[in-house]
């Protein structure tokens, strides 16, 4: 990703708006090449083949922005449980299930990733956790946390070494944030951070058996921690977010069940690592490679309403989550493609935040368009994140105050080898090496 792609100019009008068709005939969303640079082949889809079957995958990969809220805002026909089931652990499904029944205290199904009624249900209870006006109160917190890591890696680079930006910095944050919120003081990140990788490697489509086997282990390791922690808040509730999950009534007068309560912890500590993570690695990949951004942040930087514009494009440039599954339940149609009852989609919220029907000069960095808002990086709809403003935060502070503290950071690699995790979930750096001094 660079803010001015220089490519050949295949489209008209935008200045750094360079596309080049791809043969859909030829190509897979799970191709390594593909997976680091997709831009060229979501562009191809949505001016040939807006809904297009993508064989390997065996996926209908919805691209355009008007298909996807298409799609997002009508759950009854697309399905959230079913499309997510059927791509969950796909292809050892079984034998993950065994594996996590055996040695994990039972397979639990996303309790959050289900349709109306029960989405209704469970959704109502997750939303007053994270509403905006929670989230601003938690800003101090966080601020402490993040200025805290930012001192720890410009200590380092102070003393002339590389800071890995991913493991040194955007996963620690957003695990010790998340961890804080759930009231989890006694934890061992890089556990969690193979944690978030097991399960996002579920929905990601691309594990052999042997990883899945690995997979599943520390899945299971997940949950009986996660257990233990319940139990904990069982003998004695606390002021945190575990307590209020194991000791909550429901609208309807019911409790959760266990089942219910691990599988929403476990959404909690995972959904939010790798996506927010993947977003702050982008900001430091935006600071390390666009100098004339990173000056404009720094002399805005005490300007809150400019970093929310910032942050809003950053995530419609950048967006953290490539594509995620929907099913549809009957026969129909979506941007002129017949479709059978059964149809696998992926939902490409990566390419809707791509298109010029919507957002003009989308390759543009342009905190100034008018949209800013309308991406679709967290969703539409019921489902839309329920994490979202305790993100946006995250990001925010994590601008300010990198670029408060640290000056001239630069790539030690050209920006051509960076390296994408293998998934078609989400769209992830795998690693940052990075220089920079103190200011
Ligand atoms: C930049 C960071 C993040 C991005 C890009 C992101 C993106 C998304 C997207 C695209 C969805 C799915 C919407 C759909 O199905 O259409 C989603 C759902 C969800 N997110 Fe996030 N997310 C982020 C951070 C977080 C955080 C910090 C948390 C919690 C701590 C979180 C918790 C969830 C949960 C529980 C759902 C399921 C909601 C439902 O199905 O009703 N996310 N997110």
């Amino acid at each position: 990703m660079t803010t001015s792609e220089t490519k050949e100019q295949s489209t008209g009008g935008c200045p750094f708006t360079g596309r080049q068709k791809v043969d859909l005939s030829d190509i897979s969303l799970t191709d390594p090449i593909i997976q680091s640079n997709p831009r060229d082949f979501y562009w191809t889809m949505r001016t040939e083949d807006p809904v297009h079957y993508d064989e390997k995958l065996g996926m209908w990969l919805v691209t355009r922005y008007e298909d996807i809220v298409t799609v997002l805002r009508d759950p009854i026909t697309f399905s959230d449980k079913q499309g997510y089931e059927a791509q969950y652990a796909s292809g050892f499904f079984e034998e993950f299930k065994q594996i996590l029944e055996s040695q994990g205290g039972g397979y639990f199904p996303d309790v959050i990733k289900s349709d109306p009624p029960e989405h209704t249900r469970i959704r109502k209870l997750m939303d007053g956790a994270f509403s905006a006006h929670r989230v601003k109160m938690l800003e101090p917190g966080i601020t402490k946390i993040i200025s805290d890591l930012v001192d720890t890696i410009a200590d380092k680079a102070e003393k002339g070494e590389v800071v890995e930006g991913v493991r040194e910095f955007s996963i620690p944050l957003t695990i010790a944030v998340i961890c804080e919120q759930l009231g989890i003081d006694q934890f061992n990140g890089e556990k969690i951070s193979r944690w978030s990788e097991a399960i996002t490697a579920q929905i990601g489509r691309m594990q052999n058996r042997e990883e899945m086997v690995e997979n599943a282990k520390e899945i299971c390791d997940l949950q009986n921690f996660i257990s233990e922690q319940m139990k904990d808040r069982e003998a004695e509730p606390k002021e945190d977010m575990i307590s209020d999950l194991v000791h909550s009534e429901l609208d309807d007068g019911t409790k959760l069940t266990y089942g219910e309560a691990v599988s929403l912890v476990r959404a909690l500590i995972i959904a939010g690592n790798d996506t927010t993570a993947t977003a702050i690695t982008n900001l430091l990949l935006i600071l390390a490679t666009d100098s004339k951004l990173a000056k404009e942040l720094y002399d805005n930087c005490d300007d809150d309403k400019f970093l929310n514009r910032f942050v809003e494009e950053l995530l419609r440039f950048a967006p953290p989550v490539r594509g995620l599954a929907k099913m549809a339940v009957e026969d129909t149609e979506l941007g002129g493609q017949k479709l059978p009852k059964g149809a696998h989609l992926l939902v490409m919220y990566a390419s809707g935040n791509d298109d010029e029907e919507k957002f003009e000069c989308p390759r543009e960095f342009d905190m100034k368009r008018k949209n800013l808002g309308s991406h679709v990086a967290f969703g539409v709809g019921i489902h839309r994140c329920i994490g979202a403003s305790l993100a946006r935060m995250e990001i925010k502070v994590a601008a300010r105050e990198l670029i408060k503290k640290i000056d001239n950071i630069k790539l030690t690699v050209p920006v051509e080898e960076l390296k994408y995790q293998k998934t078609v979930a989400t769209h992830a750096i795998e690693a940052l090496p990075l220089t920079f001094s103190k200011r």
